[in-house]
């Protein structure tokens, strides 16, 4: 059987922090599914259509990844799709207690599923979707936080 994935997040954008932990989950499962999901603390600056279709561009050559919007609770979309496993990165200290605190209830609201973690390298530590907007938004240069097909993506967003 298949050994399958959910990496949740909001991916606003989605940065070479978030690409580092899905290619260590292709590492462990045979596919990863990303998840566009919604938090509740969170209102996206980039429309749900746009953050999809820079996932679909990145992800365009690999088969062992889909991308998919989702509105509800992650471990509903577990069940409804059979997967047991959610795919999570931690940074530092200050990510353990809420990722604690999500991977308990996910696991407290369906005791099949379970979350992987994977430590983030030195070289993401310090980024966050939230920074590579803020410096995008002021003009600045992003290259070094999201992929080539990322960049390219807001490039055009910028320049209508
Ligand atoms: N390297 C660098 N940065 C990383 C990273 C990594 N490996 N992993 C995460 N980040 C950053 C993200 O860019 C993001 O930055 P931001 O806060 O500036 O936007 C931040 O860390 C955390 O984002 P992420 O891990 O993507 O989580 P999220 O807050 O965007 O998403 C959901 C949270 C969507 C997963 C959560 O709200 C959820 O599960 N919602 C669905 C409803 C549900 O099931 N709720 C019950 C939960 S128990």
């Amino acid at each position: 059987m298949k050994k399958v994935a959910i990496f949740p997040g909001t991916f606003d954008p989605i940065t070479k922090g978030h690409q580092e932990i899905i290619e260590k989950g292709l590492e462990l499962f045979d596919k990863v599914i990303i998840l566009v999901a919604k938090s509740p603390t969170k209102n996206s600056s980039l429309t749900k259509n746009l953050r999809l279709e820079i996932l679909n561009e990145v992800y365009k050559q690999n088969n062992k990844v889909e991308c998919v919007y989702w509105d509800g609770l992650i471990v509903d979309f577990a069940r409804k799709n059979k997967v047991n496993f959610i795919l999570r990165g931690l940074r530092s200290s200050i990510d353990f207690e809420h990722e604690y605190q999500m991977a308990t209830m996910n696991n407290h609201l369906d005791k099949e599923v379970q979350t992987v973690f994977m430590i983030t390298s030195a070289k993401n530590y310090f980024v966050s979707s939230s920074l590579v907007r803020e410096i995008y938004n002021h003009g600045g240069d992003i290259s070094d936080f999201v992929s080539e097909e990322v960049y390219q993506k807001l490039d055009e967003l910028k320049k209508g």
